[in-house]
């Protein structure tokens, strides 16, 4: 049996023994096992197609597969067969992240990392080339492609990865996250027939003890750059693991890009390994890894077989130097029954819809002009509730009181910012099981949440006064 055929047989024999507890419904999620990284995101005029970093045979992080899912809104999401393993004397330690773009021909053209080993037992990352036809992946037989030793001196044999392709009127581009013994940074190569490539030089430097899974895209007529951060410290965010982005454009017949300071692309903790691809209507839609190397899914030890999952996929549009995000269209026809609270709410009367939003949309518009704060409880039961409070101009999420969340090393509050505008605020979060993704102001936020009780209700508080008005969909 090959890798791959082990991998798919162990698959099928053992997903039905996944425990569903915390399992979501409408979100992407693997069979069984272990996943991080987004990867080869693309869309062949049919099928958006989602590959992954997988490992089947365990909830932890182990040696690297793709796995792959199909979808045609988004939304609902089919399993495929694993479509790589590490079969190859230079991938033999990982198929590590990589990235894809349509081959016109319904494939596509991959690029992703094989890792292996040196005599010392050491990591070597080099950029391999493969190609999908629509159902399975082909290794390219001269491979690696960009092998370690055409980087100059200085680079570090552990540190080049996750390369990110990009098409160019004279050919192709891959950016790479690098590792330099001076600073890290983001560096370019540049190719003519995908083959045979060349480097270019420094596309990028890095605020990062280590950069990952950089995504280079046009966007509203300028380009945006965002990389992952290893071990962060600094200004924008207290989150060690954030995802950070720029705007600006590229220079030099696109081998080094020039952009605005940095910005975080996401408010929480659980968001990482952002990718992107273009759409069926030529949008522009992100989809990330919703866990975090931060913190531990509880998953794993609870003995459930599985751990981590994708966010939604996030429509994506620049305002200024700021890029918004919104939740894919399809969502909003998965929306199935609706319950709707109107009312004002202040210290002695909150408003406590009879719902169970355990897989749910839930849109809270409120007139907050005479409160001083207001508060969305959800994931509800007993004392057990994840709270969302917009106070002076902020919206803090609060995950304390959930029986999981101070064992896993997770931080419990994280804030991002909300405006009132003409005395209103607006919210959509959606809640699937484990997963809370809020949606405002064109910002978003991301973070797990594993309550112990089965509750799932839903309640708005406020101090002051709010009139507000609360759609609770189930999605489908
Ligand atoms: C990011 C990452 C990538 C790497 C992959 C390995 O989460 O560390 O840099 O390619 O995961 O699974």
């Amino acid at each position: 049996m090959t890798m791959l055929e082990q991998a798919n047989a162990y698959i099928a024999a053992h997903k039905d023994q996944v425990n569903p507890r915390y399992r979501p419904r409408f979100h992407a999620i693997q069979p069984i096992g272990w996943i991080n990284d987004p990867n080869g995101f693309h869309f062949d005029g049919e099928y958006y197609h989602l590959f992954y970093q997988h490992y089947p045979y365990a909830a932890h992080w182990d040696s690297m597969h793709w796995g792959h899912w199909r979808s045609r809104d988004l939304v609902h999401w089919e399993d495929l067969p694993v479509a790589m393993a590490p079969d190859c004397p230079y991938d033999a330690a990982g198929c590590f992240s990589g990235t894809a773009l349509p081959d016109g021909m319904g494939g596509a053209h991959i690029l992703y990392t094989g890792v292996s080993r040196d005599e010392q037992g050491r990591d070597i990352q080099q950029q391999c080339l493969a190609h999908f036809d629509g159902k399975t992946i082909v290794k390219s037989a001269l491979n690696p492609v960009m092998p370690f030793a055409m980087l100059p001196e200085g680079y570090k044999r552990h540190d080049f990865r996750d390369p990110c392709l990009l098409k160019t009127a004279d050919g192709w581009r891959a950016i790479m996250a690098a590792g330099h013994r001076d600073d890290t940074r983001l560096v370019c190569c540049s190719s003519r027939d995908l083959e045979t490539w060349t480097y270019e030089g420094v596309f990028m430097p890095t605020v990062s003890k280590m950069p990952e899974c950089p995504d280079v895209i046009d966007l509203d007529g300028r380009t945006v750059v965002w990389y992952s951060c290893v071990d962060y410290e600094g200004p924008l965010t207290v989150n060690p693991r954030p995802v950070v982005y720029s705007v600006g454009e590229t220079k030099d017949n696109t081998t080094r890009f020039e952009g605005t300071p940095l910005s975080v692309l996401d408010h929480g903790t659980d968001c990482y390994a952002t990718q992107s691809c273009k759409g069926a209507e030529g949008q522009r839609i992100a989809i990330n890894w919703m866990a975090s190397w931060a913190s531990k899914f509880p998953t794993e030890k609870l003995g459930h077989g599985w751990s981590g999952m994708m966010t939604l996929p996030r429509v994506m549009h620049l305002k200024g130097d700021r890029l918004v995000q919104q939740p894919a269209p399809a969502l909003e026809a998965a929306r199935g029954n609706a319950v709707t609270a109107a009312q004002t709410v202040d210290a002695d009367h909150p408003a406590e819809p009879e719902v169970y939003a355990r897989h749910a949309e839930i849109q809270l518009e409120a007139d907050v002009s005479d409160a001083e704060s207001l508060t969305l409880e959800i994931m509800r039961t007993g004392d057990e509730a994840v709270r969302l409070t917009w106070a002076e101009g902020l919206l803090t999420l609060d995950r304390s009181t959930l029986a999981l969340s101070s064992v896993n090393g997770m931080a419990c509050r994280m804030s991002m910012p909300l405006e009132a505008e003409d005395g209103r605020i607006s919210l959509r979060v959606y809640v699937d099981a484990c997963a809370v993704e809020v949606f405002a102001g064109g910002e978003t936020m991301t973070a797990l949440a594993f309550p112990e009780g089965e509750g799932y209700g839903v309640a708005v508080k406020a101090a002051g006064q709010a009139d507000v008005r609360l759609n609770v969909w189930e999605i489908n």
